[in-house]
């Protein structure tokens, strides 16, 4: 979508902040950026989303996590999972991921996301570096054996229409910055693959 063409607010005039992000991470002594974890329904994205977010704090580290369960009873309540609704979910998350790295914090952002045109939308939305994709790869007969939340068990009986990877398609990253087991890996295993991707990316340390 092109923002500036759907833009509906006329008159208004950007304010620049003196406290820039440059100023913040220099503050914080870590960089900002989005780790933005892809996956199926109970892929594990939340869950690792929380642990990268406790092994950062424990490092010092300004986080935070956005979660789509959460989301979606609040900023996103009103949206529903058609095609349409979870492109309108990502882009609106994406902003407020995109502000919360303006403000320097480490955002961690768990949604199913499943359309690669809404992820490369938001990673068009930041500088290049800014947008790290990380694909929870658990294969569905993991995640609908699980079924930590009994949905895969109600969207087989008809009773939740447009279930993603079921009645709803998912799309795997073609090129993510990481791609992780997370059917088979521990979560400990995980999170040292992030925090080791960080530091070779000068995040923790720059
Ligand atoms: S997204 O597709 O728009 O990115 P999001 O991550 O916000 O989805 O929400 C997914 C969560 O909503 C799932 O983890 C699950 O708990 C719940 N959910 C309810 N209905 C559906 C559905 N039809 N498809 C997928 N998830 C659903």
């Amino acid at each position: 979508m092109n923002e500036q063409a759907n833009n509906k607010s006329s008159n208004t005039v950007w304010h620049h902040a003196t406290v820039t992000r440059e100023r913040r991470q220099k503050m914080n002594k870590h960089k900002s950026l989005i780790l933005w974890f892809t996956g199926l329904s109970g892929a594990g994205k939340s869950s690792l989303a929380h642990a990268v977010e406790e092994a950062l704090f424990q490092l010092q580290c300004r986080t935070f996590v956005l979660d789509g369960d959460n989301i979606r009873h609040g900023l996103c309540g009103d949206l529903t999972f058609s095609e349409q609704d979870r492109q309108e979910n990502i882009r609106r998350v994406g902003h407020v991921a995109k502000l919360l790295i303006e403000s320097g914090v480490i955002t961690l952002t768990a949604f199913i996301s499943p359309f690669r045109k809404d992820r490369a939308t938001v990673r068009n939305m930041v500088a290049n570096g800014d947008f790290v994709e990380i694909y929870c790869n658990t294969p569905i007969e993991i995640c609908e054996q699980r079924d930590t939340k009994g949905l895969y068990k109600k969207a087989r009986n008809g009773e939740i229409k447009e279930f993603t990877g079921i009645s709803s398609p998912y799309e795997e990253p073609l090129n993510p910055d990481l791609t992780l087991l997370t059917g088979e890996d521990t979560i400990e295993y995980c999170v040292d693959k992030i925090i080791t991707l960080l530091r070779k990316r000068n995040v923790l340390n720059p």
